[in-house]
C-alpha cells in the first residue's frame, strides 16, 4: 500500500465527521493492516521544540558520526537539561509549590522497540539519561519518585540542588503573591501568575537507515502540586516511536495531551498516511474536542498551549500547535527554526 493510497483512505474515512469521531471507524476498518510507510530516509533528521535548536544540531552532528539515534537525541536534549537558563528543563527548572524541582522524562528506541521513563525525579540534572538507563538495564518502563532517585544513584548519578538563584527567586515571588490571605507578605510582581510558566524539550530523530528514536524531558508545570507528573514521562503522550512509521512528542499543557495519548495518536495518523504536520494538527483537533469547557474560551478555543513535533520514516518532519509557534529542526544539513502549522490565530 503506497503512502498516497493510505492518505486517501484516511481522508475518506474522516470525511464529514467531527475531529473527535475521526479515528474510531478507521481503526475498526483497518486494524488488521494499517498503512505503513516503508521508504527509508536518505539523511539524518531531527525535530524538536522551539528551545531545541542546539539539540537538533547536536543530534544531527552525532548521527552523521554514526551514533545511535537514541543516544544522539538524548545528547541533544541534555544541553537544555544542563543549561541553568532554561527554566523548563533539568537544572534551573521551575519547582513545585514546595520549592522542590521534580523532573519527568521518557524515551523510546525504535530499532529495539524499548522504552524507559522517570517521573517526579528529584536531585538529578539529567532525567533523560536516567530514563535511558531504565530502558537499557531493567525489565520495567517507568520508575517514579524516591525509587527513581535511588535507581539513578546506584548508577553513579550525582545528587545535586537543582534550584538556581533565578528559579528560587521566581518561586519565592510566586509563594509570596499566591494569596492575599496567607502569612506571606506580597511583593511587587513582575511576571504573570496566569498562565503559569511551563516548558519542556522534545526531540525526535530518524537516521539515514530509517532508524528512529524520541525523548522528552521537563521540569513540568511550575508550582505544581508535589507528585504531579505531566505528559512528558508517559509513553504515548510525551513521546512515542514506532520504527516502522515515525516518532512524535509534545510540549505544553500535559493534562490535555494525556487524555488523547497525543504522541501515539500522531504516529498513528502518520501510519495512515498523514504528513507529520497534518498528523500533529489532527491530534490537536482531538485535544480540543476532548477539552472541558472551563479550558476553552467563548469561541471554543483552548486557553492553553500544546504543540506536537513529528518525523516520519521518510525523514519528513513538521509540527503543529494550537496557536502560532516555532520549532527546531535539523533537515540533514543545517539546524533551522521553523513555523508550526496551527489551529487558531491569536487574538490581536
Ligand atoms: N508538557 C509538560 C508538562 O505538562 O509537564
Amino acid at each position: 500500500m503506497t503512502p498516497e493510497y493510505s492518505r486517501r483512505e484516511f481522508l475518506g474515512t474522516a470525511s464529514g465527521l467531527t475531529a473527535g469521531a475521526v479515528i474510531a471507524p478507521g481503526l475498526a476498518a483497518q486494524a488488521a493492516a494499517p498503512a505503513v510507510h516503508v521508504r527509508k530516509s536518505s539523511t539524518n533528521v531531527a525535530v524538536a521544540s522551539g528551545n531545541g535548536l542546539r539539540a537538533v544540531a547536536k543530534a544531527g552532528e552525532l548521527m552523521a558520526q554514526g551514533v545511535d539515534t537514541l543516544d544522539a537525541a538524548i545528547e541533544g536534549v541534555k544541553i537544555q537539561e544542563l543549561d541553568p537558563n532554561d527554566p523548563s528543563v533539568g537544572y534551573g527548572g521551575l519547582p513545585n509549590e514546595n520549592g522542590v524541582v521534580q523532573l519527568d522524562a521518557s524515551c523510546m528506541h525504535g530499532p529495539t522497540k524499548r522504552a524507559g521513563a522517570v517521573g517526579a525525579l528529584e536531585g538529578i540534572k539529567t532525567p533523560s539519561v536516567v530514563a535511558k538507563y531504565v530502558l537499557l538495564y531493567t525489565d520495567h518502563i517507568f520508575l517514579v519518585g524516591e525509587g527513581a532517585k535511588k535507581f539513578a544513584l546506584s548508577y553513579g548519578f550525582k545528587e545535586e540542588d537543582l534550584l538556581t538563584d533565578s528559579s528560587r527567586q521566581r518561586w519565592l515571588r510566586w509563594r509570596a503573591n499566591r494569596s492575599e490571605s496567607d502569612d506571606w507578605i506580597n511583593v511587587d510582581e513582575d511576571e504573570q501568575m496566569v498562565p503559569r510558566p511551563t516548558g519542556t524539550i522534545n526531540c525526535n530523530v530518524v537516521n539515514a537507515n530509517g532508524d528512529i528514536s524520541s525523548v522528552t524531558t521537563t521540569s513540568g508545570l511550575s508550582w505544581k502540586i508535589p507528585g504531579r507528573v505531566g505528559d512528558s514521562p508517559i509513553i504515548g503522550a510525551g513521546q512515542y516511536t514506532d520504527n516502522d512509521v515515525g516518532a512524535a512528542g509534545s510540549t505544553g499543557r500535559g493534562e490535555s495531551n494525556i487524555k488523547v495519548c497525543g504522541a501515539f495518536l500522531t504516529v498513528e495518523f502518520m501510519r495512515r498516511g498523514l504528513k507529520p504536520a497534518d498528523a500533529a494538527v489532527e491530534t490537536l483537533r482531538r485535544v480540543v474536542a476532548t477539552s472541558e469547557p472551563r479550558l476553552l474560551d467563548e469561541h471554543g478555543r483552548p486557553r492553553f498551549s500544546l504543540n506536537f513535533y513529528a518525523v516520519n520514516k521518510n525523514g519528513e518532519f513538521g509540527a503543529g500547535s494550537v496557536y502560532p509557534s516555532r520549532y527546531a529542526a535539523f533537515d540533514g544539513s543545517e539546524a533551522l527554526r521553523l513555523d508550526t502549522a496551527y489551529l487558531y490565530e491569536r487574538d490581536a
